[in-house]
C-alpha cells in the first residue's frame, strides 16, 4: 500500500507553525511524523532538515513539510539529499506549480515571513496538487 505519512520539521523559527500544521493535518486524517525540534530553544536547521529529506527520499514519508524563520535555510538544506525537491513558497500559486510542473516532494515556508492563514491555504494547495507529468517529468529526470 502506497505511504501516505507527511513528515514534518523546524527549527525554533518554525516552532509555532509545525504544531500548527501538524494539528490540521491530523484533524483531517493525514499521518504525520514529527522529528522536531520539540521546544522553542534554539538549534540548527540543517539536521532537521536532513531528517526530513532522508525520510522522504527512503519513502518512509511520501512528502515532507520543514519550516523555519524564513524556509530559507530548510529549502537549501534539504535540496541536498539526492530525490528531494524542496519548494520554498510564500504563497498559494508557488504551491500549486511546485507539484504540477516540479513534482516537489517537501514543502518549505517561513513562519516569520507569512501568515498562519497562508501558511496552512499553502499546506492544502500543496497536499492536494497532483504531479502534471509529461514534459516536466523529463525536466524532472534532467535534474536528477
Ligand atoms: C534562525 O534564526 C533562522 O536563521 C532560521 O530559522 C532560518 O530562517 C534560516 O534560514
Amino acid at each position: 500500500m502506497e505511504n501516505k505519512k507527511i513528515a514534518l520539521g523546524c527549527d525554533h523559527g518554525g516552532f509555532n507553525y509545525k504544531n500548527k500544521i501538524i494539528k490540521y493535518l491530523e484533524d483531517k486524517g493525514y499521518e504525520t511524523i514529527d522529528v522536531g525540534t520539540y521546544t522553542q530553544e534554539s538549534c540548527d536547521y540543517p539536521e532537521i532538515a536532513h531528517k526530513v529529506a532522508k525520510l522522504v527520499a527512503t519513502k518512509e514519508a511520501e512528502k515532507g513539510i520543514l519550516i523555519c524563520g524564513s524556509g530559507i535555510g530548510m529549502s537549501i538544506a534539504a535540496n541536498k539529499t539526492k530525490g528531494i525537491r524542496a519548494a520554498l513558497c510564500t504563497e498559494t500559486t508557488s504551491a500549486r506549480l511546485s507539484r504540477e510542473h516540479n513534482n516537489s516532494n517537501i514543502l518549505c515556508m517561513g513562519e516569520r515571513l507569512i501568515g498562519e492563514t497562508m501558511a496552512l491555504e499553502i499546506v492544502e494547495t500543496w497536499l492536494n496538487t497532483e504531479f502534471s507529468g509529461g514534459r516536466h517529468q523529463h525536466r524532472i529526470d534532467l535534474i536528477e
